[in-house]
């Protein structure tokens, strides 16, 4: 290094210690361990399944509650209880998977038991009793439950009645035991 320059000698040991601490920084580089994924990235995706609107129950229900009618009318006591059954249904997943909701007033569950739960029942008796007068009562008050709550929640231009005609005309409604 005697030949060089005191220039030469500065730039030389700089270039040294730059490279070394290049080399240890690189090393230290390599040894770190590969950092966790965060949590929002790795995580499995959160629960996306997919559960129908209040609208699309609804829906649903008012297919059946038009079923059961046809159904009852037929005197065929299978269809209707397997109807009624399908009504229940949708109407408890409806208030487990709707609890509240912005366009209703109060738990959903609460307002099911209040307008639903005493035709539903009395609708289920006479069906088993095979009584065809009992039916078109508990059938009409289904009605008029639907309605009421309807009405209570700002929807009282959704009017449901007894269907007046069957649409469903892939279905045999006979009472054919
Ligand atoms: C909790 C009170 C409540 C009860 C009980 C209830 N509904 Fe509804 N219904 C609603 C509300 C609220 C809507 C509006 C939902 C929306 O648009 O998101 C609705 C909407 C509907 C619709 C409109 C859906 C459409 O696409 O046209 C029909 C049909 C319907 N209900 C039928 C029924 C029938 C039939 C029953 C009885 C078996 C019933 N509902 C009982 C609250 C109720």
């Amino acid at each position: 290094m005697s030949n060089y320059s005191p220039l030469k000698k500065l730039l030389l040991i700089a270039a040294v210690l730059c490279e070394t601490q290049l080399l240890t920084a690189c090393a230290e580089h390599i040894a770190q361990p590969v950092k966790a994924i965060p949590p929002q990235i790795s995580a499995a995706p959160q629960n996306t399944a997919y559960a129908p609107g209040l609208g699309e129950f609804m829906a649903q229900i008012s297919t059946r509650h038009h079923k059961l009618w046809y159904a009852g009318k037929a005197k065929n006591w299978q269809l209707a209880d397997y109807e009624l059954e399908e009504i229940h249904e949708g109407l408890d997943d409806l208030a487990k998977y709707h609890p509240t909701h912005d366009k209703v007033k109060g738990s959903i569950p609460d307002l099911m038991a209040t307008y639903m739960k005493a035709p539903l029942a009395q609708t289920e008796t006479a069906i088993k009793a095979k009584n065809a007068a009992d039916f078109r009562t508990g059938y009409d008050n289904i009605t008029a439950g639907c309605n009421s709550c309807h009405q209570a929640n700002d929807f009282g231009f959704n009017v449901i009645q007894r269907p007046v005609s069957n649409p469903f005309a892939n279905q045999s409604f006979k009472n054919t035991p």
